[in-house]
């Protein structure tokens, strides 16, 4: 780690910087500005605000800022070392303090023949080892020639695993059906709820499905339960217990429980701690969308993350996308005091995308002590929320354009469709249009025609983004825009954004509950409400 004096200021110390200090005189004279006079003085302002990469383009216009706000704020990621933090992240330091670990997911979608390196070691000869023995294992499934116990081909895969090998498999999976083997259908048990697993048991035949246990730790309680769930069921119906070499495989860092659960260490697929769950969709854990879409499209997908990964590394900070998205969020969230943020894919196939990024973000910069151990005095982490659009518009959208709180937007399209049915697609790509517009422009009392409740006040900020189809390639980047942007956010507040102590508490709380629920302790250690509901569920 480098001993940078920047590492050392401390949470205060970053309100009471010269950057920051300007930020705050300038947010004052930004009240009143509205973006329509922006609009109406500047005719070239969406051609000075937007940047673009092949098969991805930004629209960041319709922000209350101006040519000094980027200024300014582009100042503030220097003044935070940004890019030596980027620098040091690609190659491999331990910037994952709180845990003692690199933070490499970069790596795992990083050129052959880079040389990034852990502990001494050349991480890329284990990356490229693993995707070979993903390539081959998902050819031959997606063939036919792997097959179930008795010799059928496999029809079903169950990818089981929650959190990070959950949500970016099922949500890339979902956003690439167009891309999917239509001999293989796809699904994913999360919850420890048993009507997820019971739903999806329904629709499956032991002899033809495949059970993919995603785990980064392989202890998980979640994924523990419905993987032995699946186990059970699966002996059971198969009448041997040789089956599960057939029927189930490991993604795992730890080979030991892997095979303590009783799969072969030849069915796992390996990849180590310096990938964290929530960016872990590039690494073994991505098997479940290498089975759908094929290899080669799953290396598109790492080719996709890669171009932005170059992107970010080389454009300078006023071009650089991830840069522009973060600063932008800095901006709202802590000058303006915005606390939450909506993620609107105007595109069906990304509609896990927002419930993916709510743990890409929220569980990355949820935090309220920084680096140094001391509690920030400033906003970080955004609430971040989201649906398809044009369903959105006919739920929550009222409150985005009327409410009392003013809420930044990410508005994304795809220019091409897969279903091009009637004028759908058009209709679609009109109401992306429009939406922003109305957000930005709102409507005078004078053009409400007098009528207050019809009033928009506008001036509310929203990004457009642009891709020109979604393929795998454009998924990879997409992912990898906001996984960066998340990065910068999390240098900037001085916050580790690569550990996740907070999902700690629940979970030994959980077990304590257990040892009470099944006589081992006392109530003793319950408050109140907690002994009181859980009476009512033993039926006491
Ligand atoms: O929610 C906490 C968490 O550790 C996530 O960060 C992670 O993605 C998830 O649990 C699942 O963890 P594992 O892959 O080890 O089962």
């Amino acid at each position: 780690m480098s001993n940078s004096p920047k590492m050392l200021l401390s949470s205060t110390a970053l309100i009471q910087t010269p950057e920051w200090k300007a930020l705050s005189a300038h947010r004052a004279e930004m009240d009143g500005v509205s973006m329509r006079d922006l609009f109406t003085r500047d005719s070239h302002r969406f051609g000075k605000m937007s940047v673009g990469i092949p098969g991805l383009f930004v629209d960041y216009s319709k922000h209350r800022a101006t040519e000094e706000t980027l200024r300014l704020l582009t100042n503030l990621a220097r003044s935070r070392d940004v890019e030596g933090w980027r620098d040091r992240m690609f190659s491999g330091e331990k910037i994952n303090t709180t845990e003692g670990r690199a933070v490499l997911h970069t790596a795992l979608r990083a050129p052959k023949e880079a040389n990034i390196r852990v502990d001494g070691e050349n991480v890329m000869p284990f990356i490229r080892e693993t995707l070979e023995k993903i390539r081959v294992f998902t050819e031959s499934v997606r063939v036919g020639e792997w097959t179930g116990f008795t010799g059928a081909p496999i029809r079903d895969v169950v990818n089981i695993g929650i959190g990070g090998s959950d949500l970016g498999p099922y949500m890339a999976c979902e956003a690439l059906k167009p891309f999917a083997a239509p001999n293989l259908t796809m699904h994913f048990v999360s919850n420890v709820d048993g009507t997820h697993m019971a739903e999806v048991l329904k629709k499956v035949h032991p002899k033809t499905t495949l059970f993919v246990v995603a785990s980064k730790t392989f202890t998980t309680q979640e994924t523990m339960a419905n993987a032995s769930i699946a186990k059970a069921w699966l002996v059971d119906a198969l009448k041997n217990p040789a089956c599960v070499a057939r029927h189930f495989v490991a993604l795992s860092t730890n080979a030991k429980a892997v095979t303590e659960f009783g799969i072969d260490e030849a069915n796992m697929f390996p990849f180590r701690e310096w990938v964290g769950g929530r960016y872990s969709v590039w690494s073994a854990i991505g098997l479940s969308v290498a089975l759908s879409i094929g290899f080669d499209n799953f290396q598109k997908f790492l080719d996709g993350a890669q171009a932005m990964d170059a992107h970010f590394r080389t454009a300078p900070l006023e071009q650089n996308i991830p840069v522009i998205l973060a600063l932008l969020g800095v901006w709202y969230r802590n000058f303006w005091g915005m606390e939450s943020y909506a993620v609107l894919p105007y595109e069906q196939y990304l509609h896990r995308f927002p419930a993916y990024l709510q743990q890409c973000d929220m569980e990355s910069n949820g935090k309220s002590v920084d680096r140094d151990g001391v509690r920030v005095d400033y906003a970080t982490g955004p609430i971040l929320f989201g649906e398809p659009g044009t369903n959105g518009q006919h739920a929550f959208y009222q409150l985005i354009h009327q409410g009392t709180s003013v809420i930044p937007c990410d508005f994304i399209a795809c220019r091409e469709t897969y279903n091009p049915l009637g004028d759908l697609h058009k209709l679609l790509l009109a109401n992306f249009l429009a939406q922003p517009q109305a957000l930005m422009q709102g409507r005078t009392l004078a053009e409400a025609g007098g009528n207050p409740q019809k009033v928009f006040e506008g001036n509310r900020p929203s990004t457009s983004i642009l891709l020109d189809r979604l393929d795998p390639f454009s998924l990879g980047m997409l992912i990898a825009l906001y996984e960066h942007k998340v990065f910068v956010q999390g240098i900037i507040w001085n916050i580790n954004s690569y550990d996740q102590w907070g999902v700690e508490l629940g979970k030994v709380l959980a077990g304590n509950i257990l040892d009470v629920w099944d006589g081992k302790k006392d109530t003793s250690s319950l408050d109140g409400s907690t002994a009181g509901l859980l009476a009512r569920l033993r039926g006491a």
